[in-house]
């Protein structure tokens, strides 16, 4: 999709009043990153820009189903508040026509690198069809520069299907980029081999512009056939690897999503070009849907993790699709290192929307919360003992302390979505749970596990949090407040046209 299609449908009256359609709708969340209209799946292009937090995402603003993808766009300065800006990468090259896919950004002196996979179906020739797995599809590294977020060099193609290993399908794709303290820039990407195994390639650059194969991840052959999004860091010591196995077996409650969402830790020495990984490939959530992370450092020096509160393939259902909009983002965690294994936390910054605290009502009612109606919501409590807690009329938290073993049901507010069962391998301590409209983020032991899914109950008034058995400690209570999204001033499209840069900037001299 071009610029031009984009700006004339989006102006039109039909998506003005579908905006405000949507705007209205009950399932709209109030503090998650939402497409104004349409479809969002992945986060890409995290950075800090201009003191700002770019964040971009798979946009396909026309198709709430999903379809051609683009670049949209968000920015923030404090997790809180936040402006939706227009589209910022179309499908307007050869190498990318058949969509702007997911890629990462690495900022040096005030310019944004972005690196993203340039999506390519080939029309077969007459009388013969292709798989898009192993013909008839280019995915190409293509790098566009910027120093605002929103105007854009020309884009460069830097890598292309014929470049990567002779043992590739033509599933290579996802480039998260980064610089060492080497002084070089690595990318990884994510990748199908034709024998149908996961691997990730790692790429080496002195000048960003030109790459070339350092040296490859083999996933372990149970993680399935692909590996999608990968993210490599390392985090106060410990090395990891992020990323999104398809085709892995479920092993009983574990892996049961379709597509999963984890990380394994590993030694790798990326001079020596060895590695090896050091942990199992363990879940980043125990619910139904979480996908594709991405992490960025900030300003504060803290790694953030942001994901696609979805999945690809799913057969529960979201049904905002009717209503013209699908999907959004999670909310903003950081990461920590708690010996080798990740926790995820919140954003303190989250803490600036609680509004009312309802935590003296709830320690003299009988029941544990009693009256809340409202399903925007932060509920904290401590645990000693087993109990039931529900967080929506059919939406049940279980914790079983013999068993070390947390249930999340749901009803017909799952759409499909039915039980999901943790294993702790330890006693439960604490429970956050983030409550959206239609969504609900729960956090386990400080961040050490979470569950998370999209619920959409029918009515309003219906929202019950209460105690169903057991017993539960110092409970919280808060009423949470929207985040502020304001809509980007009329960009001229002219204009925007206009500030296109012929080419990427070669990298500064002498670096
Ligand atoms: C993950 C993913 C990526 C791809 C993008 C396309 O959800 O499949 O691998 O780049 O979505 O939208």
């Amino acid at each position: 999709m071009q610029r031009s299609e984009y700006f004339e449908k989006y102006n039109s009256e039909e998506s003005r009043r579908l905006r405000a359609s949507i705007a209205r709708d009950k399932w709209r969340l109030q503090y998650h990153i939402q497409p104004p209209q349409g479809w969002l799946n992945d986060p890409n292009g995290l950075c800090i820009l201009n003191d700002q937090v770019q964040i971009y995402y798979q946009y396909s603003p026309f198709e709430p189903q999903g379809g051609m993808k683009i670049w949209g766009h968000v920015t923030t300065k404090d997790y809180v508040h936040y402006t939706q800006h227009h589209a910022a990468l179309f499908s307007d090259h050869s190498h990318d026509r058949s969509g702007v896919y997911s890629g990462s950004a690495y900022t040096e002196d005030g310019i944004a690198y972005i690196f993203y996979t340039g999506n390519v179906k080939h029309t077969p020739p007459e009388g013969k069809t292709y798989d898009y797995i192993y013909e008839g599809r280019g995915h190409n590294v293509i790098l566009v520069t910027t120093t605002d977020g929103i105007h854009f060099s020309q884009k460069k193609v830097v890598l292309e299907n014929k470049d990567y290993p002779a043992d590739m399908s033509c599933h290579v794709r996802d480039p998260k980029v980064w610089k060492e303290k080497d002084g070089r820039y690595y990318m990884v990407l994510g990748t199908r081999t034709v024998e149908d195994r996961g691997a990730v390639l790692i790429y080496v650059s002195d000048n960003l512009h030109d790459w070339s194969l350092h040296m490859r991840l083999d996933a372990d052959p149970k993680l399935g056939y692909m590996l999608e999004c990968p993210d490599l860091f390392n985090l106060e010591g410990t090395w990891f690897l992020l990323s999104c196995p398809q085709g892995m077996k479920a092993q009983g409650d574990l892996f049961n999503n379709v597509y999963q969402y984890g990380y394994q830790t590993l030694d790798i020495d990326l001079s020596a070009k060895t590695y090896k990984f050091t942990s199992e490939f363990t879940e980043l959530d125990y619910g139904f849907e979480m996908y594709a992370p991405q992490t960025f450092v900030d300003q504060q020096g803290r790694r953030i993790l942001i994901a696609w509160f979805g999945l690809p393939d799913i057969e529960y259902k979201n049904p905002t699709t009717e209503q013209g909009y699908t999907h959004c983002l999670a909310i903003p965690r950081v990461l920590e290192n708690h010996k080798g294994r990740l926790v995820q936390r919140p954003v303190p910054e989250l803490r600036t929307l609680r509004r009312t605290s309802l935590s003296d009502a709830a320690l003299t009612t009988d029941g544990f919360i009693q009256g809340v109606k409202d399903a925007v919501y932060e509920l904290d409590f401590r645990v000693t003992q087993s109990f039931e807690v529900a967080l929506r009329q059919d939406v049940k938290l279980a914790y079983d302390k013999d068993a070390a073993l947390v249930t999340l049901t749901l009803g017909d507010s799952g759409y499909g979505r039915e039980v999901r069962r943790l294993h702790l391998d330890q006693a439960l301590m604490r429970v956050q749970v983030f409550s959206d409209t239609s969504s609900l983020e729960i956090f386990f032991n400080n961040g050490l596990y979470t569950m998370s899914t999209r619920t959409y109950f029918n009515e309003q008034d219906e929202c019950v949090v209460s105690l169903l058995q057991g017993e539960v400690e110092r409970p919280e209570l808060y009423h949470l407040d929207s985040i502020m999204m304001l809509e980007a001033k009329k960009v001229d499209q002219e204009e925007l046209e206009a500030s296109q840069l012929s080419t990427p900037p070669a990298y500064p001299q002498g670096k």
